[in-house]
């Protein structure tokens, strides 16, 4: 890949850039103590299993990004780490409040379908530690045309191409974390009993957006508390800051469990911070997202998601 601000190629990145896919597994480990040299072999071993199992389905494009924590990073790398990796703080509104929960390994899992998914899945957590190891288990599925479970387009406005790695991909750090990407996760509750009380019209006030249609609401239309206002960043030049998401739709209906997980990534976490301020706190202070009112974090936390390279030949153990 080569970079579009400087023109010179870019290190390998993980296949964050993918287009959306039908099926994924968002799966957090954590690293027990005392088996950081188990994991630490693993990680070399992620690539192989993936082609071992995508091979078999070319058509279905597997693909496996793994991301580091922060407490995770020092106790498995000599030498220096990403210097914007921190655990992510909790944001807490007058109404609202995120969470920050634990994480050391995250694997986003993605195919055209779940069989896939699932194979790769079982094959790194048997090479990672066992299933003790797993501390967050969840399986998205697309839902028809893109739409989250409120019932909307989820995933319109990302950037792609040239706009996408300029955004996501990191390029200011040291050489071997040249390629890499930041990420947020967060698993959501949604409250459907109380967001279908809503109107259609009240619906698209929070969001910004058109329901059956997509279109953005023009900015003279839109409420100061919809998604689409507090989400939308610009830096002092006026450019729009940008993520990439990559979220699915989960559930289970016996539990009336019905989510959204969130997944961003970003060549800074400073960014998705600032949305997830907004989103909580409000812009100004007080003006917090709509959709919280029916959508509660219960997870959150950051990675460090390193190039093919670096996993595929990590630096030591510390010692
Ligand atoms: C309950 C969880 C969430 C749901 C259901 C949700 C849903 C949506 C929907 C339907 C849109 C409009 C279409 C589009 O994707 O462009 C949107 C836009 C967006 N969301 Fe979310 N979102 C959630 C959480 C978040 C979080 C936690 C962040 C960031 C920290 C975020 C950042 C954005 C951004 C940057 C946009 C694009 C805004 C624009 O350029 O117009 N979302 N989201």
């Amino acid at each position: 890949m080569t970079d579009p601000l400087g023109g010179q190629p870019l290190p390998a990145s993980q296949a964050i850039l993918n287009p959306l896919s039908d099926s994924a597994i968002f799966l957090v480990l954590t690293v027990a103590p005392g088996s950081e040299e188990l994991v630490h072999d693993a990680l070399g071993d992620v690539s192989g299993l993936v082609r071992s199992v995508g091979f078999r389905v070319p058509s279905s494009l597997l693909t496996c990004i793994t991301s580091i924590g922060s407490d995770a990073w020092s106790r498995l790398f000599d030498g220096p780490r990403p210097k914007e990796l921190h655990v992510l703080p909790e944001f807490h509104g007058a109404v609202h409040s995120s969470v920050s929960t634990p994480g050391d390994i995250l694997f986003h899992i993605r195919a055209q379908g779940m069989d896939l998914c699932f194979e790769l899945a079982s094959l790194l957590v048997e090479r990672f530690g066992g299933p003790a190891a797993v501390i967050d288990e969840v399986h998205g599925f697309k839902s028809f045309d893109e739409r989250d479970l409120l019932g909307f387009v989820d995933g319109t406005e990302n950037p792609t191409g040239a706009l996408a790695v300029q955004n996501v991909i990191v390029r200011d750090d040291e050489s071997q974390f040249v390629g890499g990407s930041y990420v947020v996760v967060q698993k959501y509750l949604h409250n459907l009993t109380a967001w279908n009380l809503l109107t259609v019209e009240q619906q698209e006030q929070a969001i910004g957006r058109g329901k059956a249609n997509n279109v953005e609401q023009a900015d003279e239309q839109k409420a100061a508390n919809a998604h689409t206002v507090l989400t939308v960043l610009t830096d002092a030049d006026g450019n729009e800051l940008k993520i990439v998401r990559d979220n699915m739709p989960f559930g289970r209906i016996g539990e009336a469990e019905f989510g959204t997980y969130f997944i961003g990534y970003a060549k800074t976490p400073a960014v998705t911070e600032r949305m997830l301020k907004n989103m909580f706190v409000g812009d100004p202070e007080g003006t917090y997202d709509r959709i919280l009112d029916f959508s509660t974090a219960v997870t959150g936390s950051l990675y460090f998601t390193p190039t093919t390279d670096f996993l595929d030949d990590p630096p030591p153990l510390p010692r």
